[in-house]
């Protein structure tokens, strides 16, 4: 069975967007393959290096994508720094990677005008630690999006290298991975462009009913149609496409039909929209709260993930030492 590999970021909690646009395949993606997901919690020291909250956010993300419905008998999840072999696997392919190619990595530029107090070499190389990431399980796919496709092709390079510097065929290439035909994108409540955590636009798994009510009701929208059957602004299409998401057909059907007969009030959709957003995160919301108040449920599935992620570490890790002339006296 082939093998899939995801990081999560723990630096932020899952909104609507990540629902659909990832976890959602995780879902379905654990039944078919031999899958990996992970807490990238080392890599966010590269943004985040303060203790306060790292613990925490870890274990939120644990409580979210275990209240989505990640089976931790079926996927092997994992906590990043539970598993010494990927920093020893990361320092190795740290002496066959180069400063050059690093500096040029699209991401680091991006932090070194981010944060240009803080231009860590762990940002240098962050690609490196998540090639170590990926070769530790010998993955073969691995879903990303748009922005972490070049620190995939810089996984590839490596393992390419690495074979070739030693004359072995150990690693193959990891591929991109999209589960389904077409991509989903879920518009953000601002009017234009995807939810996001960034902009504050965003409706969250874990977020307060009243919260939800508040944030849709306030989404941008425009004058209302002025002629039948007009073409729909793009914060109205977007509205649209969160009830198409969202609510029962019969729902979407009666708001199309208003605003081509140019009767619709935005505010009943809109009522009506963060009614039925609350009725799907409402059991999410609740779940989450038990699950990240249950240290004895948590830490079981941790040490788990831990287990399961070290014995196919370790194999690999023995191997490429091997492979690389290590022995013991
Ligand atoms: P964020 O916008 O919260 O920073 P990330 O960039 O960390 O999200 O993305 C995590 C995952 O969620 C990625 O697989 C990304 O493609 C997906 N994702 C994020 N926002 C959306 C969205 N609005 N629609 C669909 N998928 C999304
Ligand atoms: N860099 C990824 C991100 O920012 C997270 C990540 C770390 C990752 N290691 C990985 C993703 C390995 C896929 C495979 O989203």
């Amino acid at each position: 069975m082939e093998t899939v590999l995801s990081g999560i970021r723990s630096t932020g909690n899952l909104h609507l967007g990540n629902y659909f646009g990832a976890v959602q395949n995780f879902l379905k993606m654990q039944q078919e393959y031999n899958c990996y997901f992970f807490v990238a919690d080392y890599h966010s020291l590269t943004t985040h290096p303060k203790p306060d909250n790292l613990h925490n956010n870890v274990k939120q993300v644990f409580a979210e994508y275990l209240a989505a419905g990640i089976d931790p008998e079926l996927a092997t999840l994992y906590i990043q720094s539970d598993v010494p072999e990927i920093p020893e696997l990361y320092l190795l392919l740290n002496m066959n990677s180069y400063i050059g190619e690093l500096e040029r990595t699209t991401t680091f530029k991006d932090k070194v005008r981010k944060q240009p107090e803080n231009v860590n070499a762990g940002l240098l190389t962050y690609p490196v630690l998540m090639a170590a990431d990926i070769l530790i399980h010998r993955a073969h796919k691995v879903p990303v999006g748009k922005d972490q496709e070049q620190n995939l092709e810089m996984t590839r390079k490596f393992a390419k290298r690495f074979n070739h510097m030693y004359g072995v065929e150990y690693f193959h290439m990891p591929d991109p991975f999209n589960f389904g035909k077409e991509l989903v994108k879920v518009p953000g409540l601002d009017g234009t462009g995807k939810m996001g955590k960034s902009d504050g636009n965003g409706i969250y798994l874990a977020e307060e009913p009243a919260s939800i009510r508040k944030k849709v009701m306030s989404a941008v929208t425009d004058s209302g149609p002025v002629k039948p059957n007009q073409e729909m602004t793009e914060p109205v299409k977007n509205l649209f496409y969160l009830l198409e998401l969202m609510s029962e057909k019969s729902t979407l059907d009666h708001f199309r039909n208003a605003y081509n007969t140019c009767t619709i009030r935005y505010g009943d959709l809109k009522k009506q929209l963060a009614e039925d957003i609350i009725k799907f995160t409402d059991p999410l919301r609740t779940r989450i709260n038990e699950i990240y108040n249950d240290e004895v449920y948590l830490s079981k599935v941790v040490k788990m993930g831990e287990e399961k992620a070290r014995a196919s570490a370790s194999q690999t890790l023995k191997d490429v030492r091997k492979i690389m002339g290590f022995k013991s006296f």
